[in-house]
């Protein structure tokens, strides 16, 4: 997979690149990263970059041209191009999942008070990290690049990554290592005691319950089987027992 990411602040990425994960990918040629400085395609020494908004107001808006011609120079027939912007659809693991399957794509790291909204009709779509606003794209840009990188196949040593938050709809169990007893705090009995069934159901009764207390949101639209409703019913009344 080739990922490019055209940005202000290429050297951002310096230390982003060196991460475990990121570098292992690059290293094993699971994926190669290009930064790439959007200034190399600003023409003149004065590198004109952003500009006051037309029609008034505060704050400087990026120029389309360099933006538009880097893209025009990088992207090929098959590179799927995303702005990153507050005003983009919320990225989930969902969409990590549909960009790793993609062999190439482009991130528009976003600047001052936004981009010439020109831009947003040259690429695929636009991505937003949350519902809060970044000084630039670069970290939503990491965030992206690391949940995508992590799903590529032999990116991360011996993890599965099916298991985890997100993956169906639920958040993950909690889990435990040595020491079994810590200071008194003492690790949940049942994963001690070699019972495979009991450990599966144990956790998958956690994710519910965390999911449930966590984010009502996901639980809403989880679809409960009669088996999860029956092991919910059990915890909540060994609650109220308690
Ligand atoms: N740039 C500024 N804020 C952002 C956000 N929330 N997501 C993606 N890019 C951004």
């Amino acid at each position: 997979m080739r990922i490019t990411v055209l940005t202000l602040f290429p050297e951002y990425f310096d230390s982003f690149k060196l991460s475990p994960v990121v570098r292992r990918a690059v290293e094993k040629g699971i994926c190669e990263l290009d930064i790439v400085d959007i200034r190399t395609f600003a023409p003149g020494s004065f590198r004109h970059l952003d500009d006051s908004p037309f029609g008034g107001g505060p704050g400087m808006v990026m120029r389309c041209q360099p933006v538009l011609d880097a893209l025009a120079s990088l992207k090929s027939e098959n590179t799927h191009t995303v702005l990153l912007s507050p005003k983009g659809g919320v990225f989930s693991q969902k969409k990590a999942h549909e960009l790793a399957n993609r062999q190439d794509i482009l991130l528009i790291c976003g600047h001052y008070e936004g981009v010439d909204a020109r831009v947003e009709n040259h690429v695929d779509e636009q991505l937003s990290i949350g519902d809060y606003v970044l000084t630039g794209g670069e970290v939503a840009a990491t965030v992206v690049i690391d949940s995508v990188v992590r799903l590529l196949r032999g990116a991360l040593r011996d993890t599965a990554t099916t298991e985890e938050s997100h993956e169906n709809g639920l958040l993950e169990y909690p889990q435990y290592t040595q020491p079994a007893d810590f200071r008194g705090e003492k690790v949940p009995p049942v994963l001690l005691s070699g019972n495979d069934k009991a450990i599966r159901d144990w956790r998958l009764t956690q994710s519910l319950l965390l999911t449930r207390q966590n984010r009502p949101d996901l639980f809403e639209k989880y679809p409960l089987s009669e088996y999860e409703k029956q092991l919910l019913k059990k915890a909540d009344a060994e609650k109220v027992e308690d």
